[in-house]
């Protein structure tokens, strides 16, 4: 083909030599491994578009109308904020951008506008952004998100350029004289979290340096320099291999494990290699995500930590704040050190803890959710380390927590997971090459080297079903990769157009499967195959995966609702001011047993129809077509500190009532639901062929509209 020398294979060959992208002398920053693509670029579909839509059209959507953290905040000149560091309308803003232009929805750009414009305008005379604290000091953590946010706008929309560059450089300088200031206004959550501003700092120097390159290497180092050194709690020394509750208190510094910030840090080693050029970062970013999932991870995926780490349990609580941050940095370690593990777990985590802890309708939230958590309401007594009586519900701001007076921070901040997501389903590689990062129903426009314009479509109802389906356009020869999970059969298979299958031949470190698209309109099918996985969990307990999902008992709910309640009083209905009708606080108790033991020898799986467009809403009871069934019975498990002990062991584990078949179904569609199952021996003969299902069979289950349910 003619137009083979015309492509530049240099940089995908190089990455598939080396695979970590060698340092340039002439650049500050290595480059990624994976590029991202400019937010907009890619838009969600399938599922993907209609869960954003929900987003859109739920709190994450309504909130700059009604909510008093983002539409009466301190930032647009009014008085609310939860805390004096003003981080509320902060997070908000870094979700709504990429939500507003992957929608594509004029509306929520109106939102958009609305705040950049009246930040912009009311820059003080000293040029700091945002509310200052209430005694005029200047704390830099509230704005880390914001300029996240300012930085998908400019990729988004360059006509903000001219208006907003200048208020971030500005912002660059302040920050410099207070780093060089013995790091004024960077310490508590800023110093932990620093790796944030790093990456709006990287970004300038990418794409806007503007003759200031000085100033932003010099904001880098002074910026690590501050921080607390998220390598040396990545340690074997330091880092707890445990419940921290167990353990004899070692003086760890508390910024190191709390939840968030950990989910937040494990991006940290993939951030501070690209300027140090520290390679020893590498195995610090392997070793950071092994071990906070093998010591602290839920069958989830999450990081378990009710506001602090707490082991593995399946009874002890994981953030919804943390979750989006653990997605958020799992994808950027994928771009940046390029392991396949990364994008993988970021799959696991969005397909099943982000999707549980949202109602379908994305109106309420979970502030923690347990891997056994059969019922959902306010509970008598908790287990955790520091959250309240209402942290497991589904509510406007389940949140308030006395030790640390945690805030409603996971309301403002929980609406990044999909969009990001989306933003990051495609990457480019080198120069001629565009890949297929995070699978999902999604599309993607991008222009190659020597102007090659390219469109891929994807359409899937992955990760239900297991075939993708796409349509690339490509001006000349291009380079297309597509991510091997893991867990991949090698029955696994590619067609292109109507010629034979051919196998997967996957990068072993990064998972992609490289192919040359020849210029034209190409057809694509991709298809991948899964075995069931029985993961061994502590205490004899199994968990259940079919490709990235983790499925769970499906219990039937006992649904009411109740105007909202505020975060800092839950006793009480939030003045009519504060709401619209939408917003509810649930509760869920269960219409059907939980404690429940399975034999996973006896497990079939019931896929369902691929063809079938998918319900709308999915993630909710009843919506995802497949199924598993499996031989139990229950036994005796006795709730502790208001939820389900740990699973019995092995020796305690007695039927008390005759063997039948259960239904499992994914995970995130279960909002409650027992995932961490002890077993039993039973054998599928243990139930007759033409015992019958029993449990639920309808579709999505209508909630109740009670009021005062709790009270
Ligand atoms: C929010 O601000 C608007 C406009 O200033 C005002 O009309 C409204 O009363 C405020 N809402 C609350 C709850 O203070
Ligand atoms: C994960 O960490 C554990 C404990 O340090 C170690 O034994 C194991 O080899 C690590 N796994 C990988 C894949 O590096
Ligand atoms: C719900 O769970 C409780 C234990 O938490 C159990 O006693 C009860 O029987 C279950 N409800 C139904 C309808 O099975």
């Amino acid at each position: 083909m003619s137009n083979m020398k015309i492509v530049d294979l240099a940089p995908v060959l190089l990455l598939y030599s080396t695979l970590v992208a060698p340092a340039q002398s002439d650049s500050e920053l290595l480059p990624y491994v994976f590029e991202p693509l400019p937010v907009g670029s890619i838009k969600p579909r399938g599922w993907l578009h209609d869960t954003l839509r929900a987003m859109g059209d739920g709190l994450p959507g309504n909130m700059a109308e009604f909510y008093v953290y983002v539409s009466n905040s301190t930032w647009v000149g009014r008085g609310y904020q939860y805390t004096p560091i003003a981080e509320g309308a902060s997070y908000w803003f870094n979700y709504i951008v990429p939500l507003a232009y992957g929608l594509d929805d004029e509306r929520l750009k109106g939102q958009v506008k609305w705040f950049v414009d009246y930040v912009v305008d009311h820059i003080p005379e000293d040029g700091w952004v945002g509310p200052p604290l209430p005694d005029g000091g200047h704390d830099l953590w509230g704005r880390f998100p914001f300029m996240l946010g300012l930085t998908q706008l400019l990729e988004a929309d360059p006509s903000y350029v001219s208006r907003v560059l200048p208020v971030m450089f500005r912002f660059q300088e302040i920050m410099n004289g207070m780093l060089h200031d013995n790091n004024r206004g960077y310490s508590g959550w800023g110093a932990a979290r620093g790796h944030d501003m790093m990456m709006t700092t990287q970004w300038l120097l990418e794409h806007h340096p503007e003759g200031q390159k000085q100033l932003l290497v010099d904001n880098l180092w002074m910026l690590k320099a501050g921080a607390f050194d998220w390598s040396q709690f990545f340690s074997k020394a330091m880092f707890p291999k445990g419940n921290l509750d167990m353990l004899p208190d070692a003086g760890i510094p508390f910024e190191f494990v709390h939840v968030v910030n950990l989910g937040q840090a494990l991006k940290w080693s993939g951030v501070v290699r690209r300027f140090t050029h520290d390679d020893t970062l590498i195995q610090t970013a392997w070793d950071s995500v092994n071990w906070t999932f093998t010591y602290h991870g839920s069958a989830a995926s999450a990081i378990v930590g009710d506001e602090r780490i707490a082991g593995t349990s399946p009874s002890r609580g994981a953030e919804l704040c943390g979750v989006v941050e653990t997605m958020h940095s799992l994808s950027y370690l994928f771009k940046t050190i390029g392991n396949k593990a990364f994008a993988d777990r970021c799959e696991a985590t969005a397909f099943n803890s982000l999707t549980v802890m949202t109602t379908a309708d994305h109106w309420a939230h979970q502030y923690v959710s347990l891997t056994n958590l059969p019922f959902s309401h306010r509970l008598p007594e908790t287990p955790f380390w520091n959250v309240n009586d209402v942290g497991v519900t589904y509510g406007l701001e389940p949140h308030f927590a006395e030790l640390t007076r945690s805030k409603p921070c996971c309301t403002t901040n929980h609406p990044q997971g999909f969009p990001k997501f989306v933003s990051n389903m495609f990457v480019k590689v080198g120069r001629s090459g565009l890949g297929h990062a995070l699978l999902g129903p999604g599309s993607v426009t991008a222009t190659l080297f020597r102007d090659n314009t390219v469109t891929i479509d994807c359409e899937t109802t992955y990760p239900f079903g297991s075939t993708l389906f796409y349509t690339i356009n490509a001006k000349k020869t291009m380079y297309f990769l597509l991510r091997v999970p893991e867990w991949a059969l090698p029955s696994s298979f590619i067609r292109e157009g109507t010629s034979p299958p051919s196998l997967l031949t996957p990068n072993k470190k990064t998972g992609m499967h490289l192919l040359k698209i020849a210029p034209g309109r190409t057809l694509l099918t991709y298809t991948l195959h899964s075995a069931l996985r029985i993961e061994s969990r502590p205490r004899d307990t199994v968990a259940v995966h079919l490709g990235p999902l983790l499925y769970a008992l499906e219990i039937q709910a006992l649904v009411s609702s109740q105007p909202a309640r505020a975060w800092n009083d839950n006793r009480h209905k939030l003045p009519d001011s504060h709401l619209v009708p939408q917003v509810l606080d649930y509760a869920m108790h269960n219409a059907s047993a939980w404690a429940v033991a399975i034999d996973p020898s006896t497990i079939t799986i019931v896929r369902g129809d691929e063809q079938l467009p998918l319900p709308n809403p999915v993630w909710t009871p009843g919506g995802p077509p497949g199924w598993m069934e499996v031989v139990g019975c229950e036994i005796e498990w006795g709730i502790e500190r208001g939820v389900p002990a740990e699973p019995p062991l092995k020796g305690q584990r007695r039927c008390t009532a005759p063997p039948r078949k259960w239904r499992l179904v994914p995970y995130g569609s279960a909002k409650i639901h027992i995932a961490e199952f002890p077993t039993v021996e039973l054998g599928a003969e243990s139930v007759s062929e033409d015992t019958e299902y029993v449990g639920l069979k309808e579709g999505p289950q209508v909630p109740l509209r009670e009021e005062k349910y709790d009270l």
